[in-house]
């Protein structure tokens, strides 16, 4: 009686115990990581050949790292906004293509953006003599990951920067710069809660 008792006990451990590891294993391999997005290259030109020496175009340069293992990422027509100082004035917007990027893969996409309101850009710089202005990129897209022959539902990328530029409107930062979202930080917080309760979940089955 006690016997049999006992291995329906052990039985049923061994049923929640590999429930558990099949969870844990499931939420690693399904976890996804949002790609990076940095801007290497901001620089506004100026019109040489009048005296208005106003700036006439935006050129810049984003790079886009899958920073998944062993997922593909699927972007959505990427929407690029950058801004005078403050976000007072939109400088002009820019559309990526959709692409396709494999993992462990880095993307470098090139823009030109045509400055309309040349007057609101040259208030906006900063004087020639080593200050600079923090001018402002926004991107928003929505990315799918490949996961073996699935793509996952959209999720919604939304994530910006300052840009600090000097008075021939260079960014002055040589390194990227990272563009953030305000919602990385509790996302990683989830992620790591997440973590922290598959542990404690296998431990307290170990343990039991
Ligand atoms: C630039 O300014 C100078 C003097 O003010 C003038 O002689 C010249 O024609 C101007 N050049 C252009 C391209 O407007
Ligand atoms: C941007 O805003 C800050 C604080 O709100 C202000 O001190 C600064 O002068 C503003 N810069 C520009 C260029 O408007
Ligand atoms: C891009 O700029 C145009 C004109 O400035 C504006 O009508 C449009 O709404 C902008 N698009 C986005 C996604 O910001
Ligand atoms: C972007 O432009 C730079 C210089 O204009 C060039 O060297 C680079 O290859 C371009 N990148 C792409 C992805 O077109
Ligand atoms: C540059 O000039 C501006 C205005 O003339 C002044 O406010 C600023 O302090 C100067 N910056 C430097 C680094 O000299
Ligand atoms: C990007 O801009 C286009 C056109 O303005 C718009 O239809 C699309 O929804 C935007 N994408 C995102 C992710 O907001
Ligand atoms: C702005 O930065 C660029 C690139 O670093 C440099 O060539 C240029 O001389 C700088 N301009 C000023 C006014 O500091």
């Amino acid at each position: 009686m006690s016997d049999s008792g006992g291995g329906c006990c052990k039985c049923c451990f061994n049923f929640i115990f590999t429930l558990g590891l099949t969870a844990l294993f499931m939420w690693l391999s399904l976890r996804t990581s949002s790609p990076d997005c940095l801007l290497s290259k901001f620089y506004l030109p100026l019109d040489q050949t009048s005296n208005s020496s106003n700036p006439t175009s935006l050129e810049f340069e984003l790079r886009l790292k899958n920073t998944n293992k062993d997922k593909g990422v699927y972007y959505d027509p990427i929407n690029v906004t950058f801004y005078t100082p403050n976000k007072s004035h939109v400088i002009g917007n820019f559309t990526i293509t959709k692409f396709y990027q494999g993992h462990k893969k880095n993307a470098r996409k090139n823009g030109t953006i045509p400055i309309i309101d040349q007057d609101v850009v040259s208030r906006a710089a900063p004087p020639a003599n080593g200050s600079t202005a923090p001018f402002r990129v926004d991107l928003v897209t929505s990315v799918r990951y490949k996961i073996l022959m699935f793509k996952t539902k959209r999720h919604t990328i939304r994530v910006g920067a300052n840009v600090d530029v000097n008075g021939t409107l260079f960014k002055v930062n040589h390194k990227d710069i990272k563009l953030k979202s305000n919602a990385d930080k509790i996302r990683s917080y989830c992620g790591q809660m997440g973590f922290f309760f598959a542990n404690l979940l296998v431990l307290g089955l170990l343990i039991f």
